[in-house]
């Protein structure tokens, strides 16, 4: 099973989820878990090395080396997460034709909910050369609550044709601190910590359930 985070678009919070992803199939039920690195600022594989929990990486950057080799790793392991790169539409594209699920982290601002749209037509055009797949699903990432921007990014998003997770990330500084910390939000304390282990719980689950159904 691959499980990539994909949107060319910088900073909507790939990397934060896909550390936050393996953690969590990790740490529920003992998954054999796997990220591939994509991005050149390989900040996703740092910030699993720093982590006490014991998840393996490979950095594999080049788009023919990530067409090449995502399906031999993939069968190493139960779930393969690929943390995709910014701005390199062809690495995203080699990324798009091996995965499963494509999951899109979508910031609810004007520009970034418009930038959202050319990780939708890359999404297309693999769907369309593989007769289907990947199954892709767009969420709300960095939402700061209190603001309008959420539900008008809500109906922009909805013409995409894709379906929306119901479960939003918001913008809390404990996730902008985990990093540093070489933590997850679940060895972090406090209440914005717990609230956050929440939210991406329920992310989460709400992308395994998808899978085991079927869509992807
Ligand atoms: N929910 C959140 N709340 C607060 N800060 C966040 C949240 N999600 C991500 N960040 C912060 O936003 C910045 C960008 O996040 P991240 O590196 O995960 O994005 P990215 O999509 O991987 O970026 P790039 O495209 O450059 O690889 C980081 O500093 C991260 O700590
Ligand atoms: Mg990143």
């Amino acid at each position: 099973m691959i499980i990539s985070l994909a949107n060319q678009k910088g900073g909507c919070s790939k990397s934060t989820t896909a550390v936050h992803l393996c953690h969590w199939l990790k740490t529920q039920g003992e998954r054999d878990v796997l990220l591939v690195d994509a991005d050149a600022q390989r900040s996703s594989s740092i910030w699993l090395d720093s982590l006490d929990i014991d998840i393996p990486f490979k950095v594999v950057q080049s788009p023919d080396d990530l067409l090449d080799h995502l399906p031999e790793l993939a069968e190493k392991c139960e779930a393969l997460v690929v943390d995709g790169p910014a701005g390199l539409s062809e690495s995203t594209r080699a990324i798009l034709f091996r995965s499963d699920i494509a999951v899109v982290p979508c910031q609810p601002s004007g520009v970034d909910i418009r930038s959202a749209a050319d990780a939708v037509k890359l999404i297309r055009q693999a769907q369309s050369v593989r007769n289907g797949p990947p199954d892709a699903v767009l969420f709300l990432s960095r939402a700061v609550k209190g603001t309008k921007l959420k539900e008008e990014a809500l109906t922009v998003l909805k013409k995409s044709g894709f379906d929306i997770l119901t479960t939003t990330i918001h913008q809390r500084q404990v996730i902008a601190d985990c990093f540093g910390q070489r933590a997850t939000v679940w060895e972090m304390a406090g209440k914005a910590a717990k609230d956050a282990q929440t939210e991406y719980s329920s992310l989460f689950t709400e992308i395994i359930k998808r899978i085991n159904n079927g869509n992807s």
